[in-house]
């Protein structure tokens, strides 16, 4: 065989949707991360850093994400070849965006068809997991389906099926400000077990979220997404930002502010396009310097593209 290679583009992500932990992931662009993936004959594994972020990624073995997809497909393929990654990192890693997630649905989806894997939506989803082990030590599989798939996605181990519905045009606005310990750790301070009226209390959020999506009904959505109480009231007290950066949303119309997968960006859902430059002028009168990014759900997952 020559050289074969492909292109491609993910995008970020917004894990949990409040209530739906490890459940829900919704895709959101920008930002995006591109992989260039090559396959050619021979034997190894190399991942190379661009852009921006590249100097805070490990650039091989359990530390990359990149690395632990493309070593896995290569075991489910059972061939002997050499696969070369050059990553464009544009989404911040350790962010609450979904970052790895971006990185490993990108080289998921290209070596399915570079190695001729013939994977289905979820085994897809399976494969891209494996490179969360990198930051989280655990294979969740909402932020790798939603950059796979676009939309809002539904992921369920259990059943092994992944389900996507197209989200409303919202615009949100993402406030990132400090960084997080690590996914692992924020993981780690969520209880082991939970009280049966905070489970019903879930289900019935995470039902009527998904009716709210499917409905439309963003009166519905306001008063669901915000209530979780499985793991943003353990993780929210990690980021002392929290309180100001919600109240600031809030009172810009926000339908509902919520922590990004486990933080530290927060995220929150307007109707209309809102006052961005006003909210970062708020944000910095309160003492906080983040990155702001105002941006849209993405009901487009990963998509092949001719250049980065
Ligand atoms: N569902 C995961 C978590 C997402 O909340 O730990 C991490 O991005």
């Amino acid at each position: 065989m020559g050289t074969e290679e492909l292109i491609v583009e993910a995008p970020a992500s917004i894990a949990n949707l409040g209530p739906a932990f490890d459940v829900a992931a919704l895709a959101v662009n920008p930002p995006s991360d591109v992989v260039k993936v090559k396959v050619s004959e021979g034997d190894g594994i190399v991942i190379r850093n661009y852009g921006e972020y590249a100097s805070s990624l490990p650039s091989e073995g359990h530390g990359n994400s990149a690395h632990l997809v493309a070593a896995k497909a290569i075991e489910q393929a059972g061939l002997r070849r050499r696969i070369e990654v050059e990553l464009l990192k544009r989404i911040k890693p350790a962010s609450g965006l979904g970052s790895s997630g971006a990185t490993s649905a990108a080289v998921a989806y290209a070596l399915n068809r570079l190695l001729n894997l013939g994977l289905g939506d979820w085994d897809l989803v399976e494969l891209a997991s494996y490179g969360e082990l990198a930051s989280a030590g655990v294979r969740h599989m909402d932020n790798v389906a939603a950059s796979l798939l676009g939309g809002l996605v539904l992921v369920n181990p259990i059943v092994r099926r992944v389900t996507r519905v197209s989200f409303p045009e919202l615009s949100i606005v993402v406030v990132i400000e400090g960084s997080k310990p690590n996914t692992g750790f924020m993981r780690s301070i969520l209880p082991k077990a939970y009280e049966l009226s905070d489970v019903v209390a879930n289900m019935a959020n995470v039902a009527q979220l998904v009716a709210s999506v499917l409905m439309n009904d963003l009166d519905l959505f306001s008063r669901v997404i915000t209530n979780d109480r499985v793991a943003m009231p353990y993780r929210v007290k990690v980021y002392e930002h929290w309180g100001v950066v919600k109240s600031i949303l809030e009172k810009h119309g926000a339908l509902g502010v919520i922590l990004s997968g486990a933080g530290p960006s927060i995220a929150g859902f307007f109707k209309e396009e809102p006052p961005i430059n006003e909210i970062k002028g708020e944000l910095a009168k309160a003492g906080l310097s983040p990155m702001v990014i105002l941006t849209k759900p993405s009901n487009e997952g990963v998509r092949e593209v001719n250049h980065y």
